[in-house]
C-alpha cells in the first residue's frame, strides 16, 4: 500500500532524536532556505496553500502574516508549537514528536525566523511522556552541537527555545487557553478577537500552530510550493495524517494525499470493517463534528470537501463504527467526555453538557421518556454559541447529527427536524 514519505517515512524521519543522522538525511535544509531569505517564507506558504492541521484548516500564511504585522509592545514575540493533543481518536502529534522531533523543531524555528520571534515554546501534553523525553533530548542535541547558537548568531539576536508541559487538560489545547496557561493562569479560554497572532502571551504577538502544521513547513521550504501542491489529489494540496480507529481491521496512523476518499482510507488502508460487518458511520476529526455516513463514503478527505458535507475534517481523526455498534452509546461517551472537560467558566456549557450527558445516558440505558427527548432536542437548539470556546458547540453538533441521522436509535420517528 502506498504511503507518502513526507512526514513519516522519509529517511530523515527515521532517526528519532539523533541530530547528526537527521542532518545527514537532509534535515535542516528548510531552515537554511528560510535563513537565506526570511521575506520569502510567508509567500511560499501562501503559494503552497498549507492549512492548519489542528482542525480548522485556516490558511497558515494568513496567521503567520498577522504575526509578522502585529506590533510588539516590549520587544517580545512568541512562537508556540501546540502539542496538547487530547482530542479523542487523535494520535498524530505525539507520533511526530516521538519519532521525528527535529522536523517539528525545525518548523517552529522557521516560524521564528519569519515572525522575528525571540521565544519558541514547545507546549506538550505531560501525559505524553515519550514525546516529552524525545523533544527534551532533541533540544539538548541542538545545544550540544551549537546549532542553536549558530542560528542566534545569524539572526543577530537571542532566541529562547523551551519545552513547557501543558496543564494536561483537554481544554488546554484551545489556543486562547494556551495563552492563559503560558501567562501563568488556569487554562481558561477567552473570546476572540484579538487572535493570539495579534495579542497572545504577555499581550505580545504569538503564533500558535499545531505540531503537524510545523512539521510540514521544512519540506515546503526545501522542496517548494509547487511540490507540496502536487502531493494532493485534485484541488487538495499536500498530505494529511489520518488517525484511523474504531471498528476497522487495520487501525493506525496513515499519511496519505490530502483528498484521499473516505472509502479508500477505510477499505484500502484500514482493511475494511471488523468481521466483515457493514459500515455505519464515522466520527470525523474527533467526536465534535457532524457524523459522516455510508452516503459520504465518496467524500474526498480535505478541508473544503468535508465542509461541503456540513462536517469538518478536523484533526484527521476518523473513528469508524460498524452495524452492531450503538451510535447512542458512542455519542453518550463523547458527551460525557465534553461534560467532564468543560472548564466551568461559562455556566451554559458547564450545566448544558452535564444535562446533555444525563439525558443521553437515559436514552442509552433505555429509561428515557418523551419529556427527556424533548429536553434533549430543546437543549440542542438553545446551547450553541453559549460558550467562550467551541466545546459546547462540539457536544451539540455531534448529538444533533446523531439525532438527525439515526433517530430510530433514540426511539424517534425519522426526520425529527432537529
Ligand atoms: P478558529 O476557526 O477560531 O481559528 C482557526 C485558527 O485561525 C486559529 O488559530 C485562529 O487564531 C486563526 N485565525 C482566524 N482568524 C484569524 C485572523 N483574522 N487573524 C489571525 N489568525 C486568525 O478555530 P479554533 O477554535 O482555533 O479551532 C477549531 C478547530 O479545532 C475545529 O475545527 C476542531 O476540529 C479543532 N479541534 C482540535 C482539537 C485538537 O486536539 N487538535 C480539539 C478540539 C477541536
Amino acid at each position: 500500500m502506498q504511503k507518502l514519505n513526507q512526514l513519516l517515512l522519509h529517511p530523515s524521519r527515521q532517526v528519532g532524536a539523533d541530530l547528526i543522522a537527521w542532518l545527514g538525511a537532509g534535515g535542516g535544509e528548510g531552515l537554511l532556505v528560510a535563513m537565506e531569505n526570511p521575506q520569502s517564507i510567508v509567500p511560499t506558504l501562501q503559494e503552497a496553500r498549507l492549512g492548519g492541521m489542528g482542525g480548522a484548516g485556516f490558511p497558515t500564511w494568513r496567521k503567520w502574516e498577522a504575526a509578522v504585522n502585529a506590533q510588539s509592545k516590549n520587544g517580545d514575540r512568541y512562537v508556540v508549537c501546540n502539542a496538547n493533543e487530547d482530542e479523542p481518536g487523535t494520535f498524530k502529534d505525539r507520533y511526530l514528536l516521538e519519532h521525528t522531533p527535529h522536523q517539528v523543531i525545525e518548523g517552529a524555528l522557521i516560524a521564528a525566523v519569519a515572525t522575528r520571534a525571540n521565544h519558541v515554546i514547545l507546549y506538550i501534553n505531560p501525559h505524553q511522556t515519550e514525546s516529552i523525553a524525545a523533544v527534551s533530548e532533541a533540544i539538548a542535541q541542538w545545544h550540544a552541537h551549537e546549532l542553536f547558537e549558530q542560528l542566534e548568531t545569524h539572526l543577530g539576536r537571542p532566541l529562547h527555545l523551551k519545552l513547557v508541559p501543558t496543564s494536561g487538560r483537554y481544554i488546554g489545547g484551545e489556543e486562547t487557553a494556551v495563552v492563559s496557561w503560558l501567562n501563568g493562569g488556569f487554562p481558561f479560554p477567552h473570546r476572540k478577537p484579538p487572535y493570539p497572532a495579534e495579542s497572545g502571551v504577555a499581550d505580545e504577538p504569538t503564533l500558535i500552530n499545531n505540531t503537524e502544521t510545523f512539521a510540514n513547513v521544512p519540506h515546503i521550504l526545501r522542496n517548494g510550493a509547487q511540490w507540496y501542491q502536487d502531493l494532493g489529489i485534485g484541488e487538495a494540496v499536500g498530505t494529511k495524517l489520518y488517525s484511523l480507529s474504531g471498528d476497522v481491521l487495520n487501525p493506525g496512523l496513515y499519511e496519505l494525499p490530502m483528498g484521499t476518499s473516505l472509502q479508500s482510507l477505510i477499505f484500502d488502508y484500514g482493511g475494511g470493517l471488523l468481521e466483515g460487518r457493514a459500515f455505519k458511520a464515522v466520527f470525523t476529526g474527533g467526536p465534535s463534528n457532524t457524523l459522516l455516513t455510508a452516503a459520504d463514503l465518496d467524500v474526498a478527505l480535505d478541508f473544503n470537501s468535508v465542509r461541503e458535507r456540513h462536517s469538518s475534517l478536523g484533526t484527521g481523526a476518523m473513528i469508524v463504527i460498524s452495524e452492531g455498534t450503538s451510535v447512542v452509546r458512542k455519542v453518550s461517551e463523547y458527551v460525557e467526555f465534553f461534560a467532564a472537560n468543560s472548564c466551568g467558566q461559562c455556566p451554559p456549557c458547564k450545566s448544558g453538557t452535564f444535562q446533555l450527558a444525563r439525558l443521553i445516558d437515559r436514552v442509552d440505558t433505555g429509561i428515557a421518556t418523551g419529556d427527556d427527548l424533548r429536553a434533549l432536542e430543546n437543549l440542542c437548539q438553545i446551547l450553541p454559541g453559549s460558550g467562550r470556546c467551541g466545546l459546547i458547540d462540539g457536544a451539540v453538533t455531534v448529538l444533533k447529527s446523531s439525532l438527525r441521522t439515526f433517530p430510530e436509535e433514540y426511539g424517534l420517528p425519522p426526520q425529527t427536524g432537529v
